[in-house]
């Protein structure tokens, strides 16, 4: 991806990822600490006011599992570059990302943003949160696991196109879900994915599917064992990632995709 460049971690970390670093009340707390903040009424609005909320909570107070400043700039510089009108994410936690990306969107005229978010819990303080950064008539979320939510949405008509794919959940899903949404035909020549965590932890089958050609994909894809959407292998991929950093400041990098061809 042309114009991306590798920024450097040189601010504060969040706190150190615990054993036990999500749904343990803290996602509650963070709308607490927000909601009781001295600058609260500066954040109505303002996305960017948000997210250094957000990010404040992470560095004194709790981890918190969002893709943080570093990378989300990448992928906001992506969303100027290339003026996408729709965005899927998969996996919205508490709507750092979605906020962020959502901003970005709204800046280049974008249509919409689908949060797909499997935990009601999470979805409800990433709805109130987006609310307060005035992007609630550009951030939809949707909540249910990511694959259900998909069909749904297309079987509704309201999701048609993806222009901009976010994979943020469940890893093993990065791979299922990407070929349910090529089966659906929601992505076509253009459609860029942006995969987040791609180091850390890894996800070695999503980079093979990405990174494999049409002949290659041909051929798995007709293994008679294969389970799951089988996808539709002859998409073409030019795919390679930037790297980037956890807000924890652990190395780690985003998979970018661009689908650029059909072979027939
Ligand atoms: C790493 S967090 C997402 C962080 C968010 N994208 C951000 O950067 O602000 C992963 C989220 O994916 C959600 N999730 C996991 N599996 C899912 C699935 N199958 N469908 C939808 N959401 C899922 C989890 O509940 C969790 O909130």
């Amino acid at each position: 991806m042309s114009g991306l460049k590798k920024y450097s971690f040189t601010g504060e970390a969040y706190q150190p990822q615990e054993e036990l670093y999500f749904n343990d009340g803290r996602e509650i707390e963070l709308l607490h600490f927000i909601y009781d903040h001295a600058s609260l009424e500066e954040m109505r609005g303002k996305p960017q006011r948000v997210l250094d909320a957000i990010d404040e909570f992470g560095k004194t107070r709790k981890y918190l599992m969002n893709i943080g400043e570093y990378k989300a700039k990448a992928i906001t510089k992506l969303i100027k570059d290339e003026n996408p009108r729709v965005i899927v994410e998969l996996g919205g936690y508490v709507g750092y990302s979605a906020i962020a990306f959502g901003a970005a969107l709204k800046g280049v005229g974008g249509q919409r943003y689908y949060s797909l978010e499997m935990n009601p819990e999470f979805a409800a303080v990433m709805s109130v949160l987006v609310d307060l950064a005035g992007l609630s008539n550009v951030v939809k979320v949707i909540v249910g696991p990511s694959s259900n939510s998909l069909e749904r949405l297309v079987k509704e008509d309201t999701l048609k196109h993806i222009d901009l794919l976010f994979l943020d959940h469940y890893k093993p899903a990065y791979t299922t879900d990407l070929k349910l949404c090529e089966e659906l035909g929601l992505v076509s020549v253009g459609s860029i994915y942006a995969a987040d965590n791609v180091v850390k932890p890894g996800n070695p089958l999503y980079l093979e599917y990405v990174r494999s050609t049409v002949h290659e994909k041909r051929r798995k894809a007709s293994d008679y064992d294969q389970t799951g959407p089988k996808g539709n292998p002859n998409l073409i991929y030019d795919s390679h990632f930037i790297e980037g950093w956890e807000p924890s400041g652990v190395p780690d990098a985003i998979e970018i995709t661009r689908c650029v061809g059909v072979q027939t």
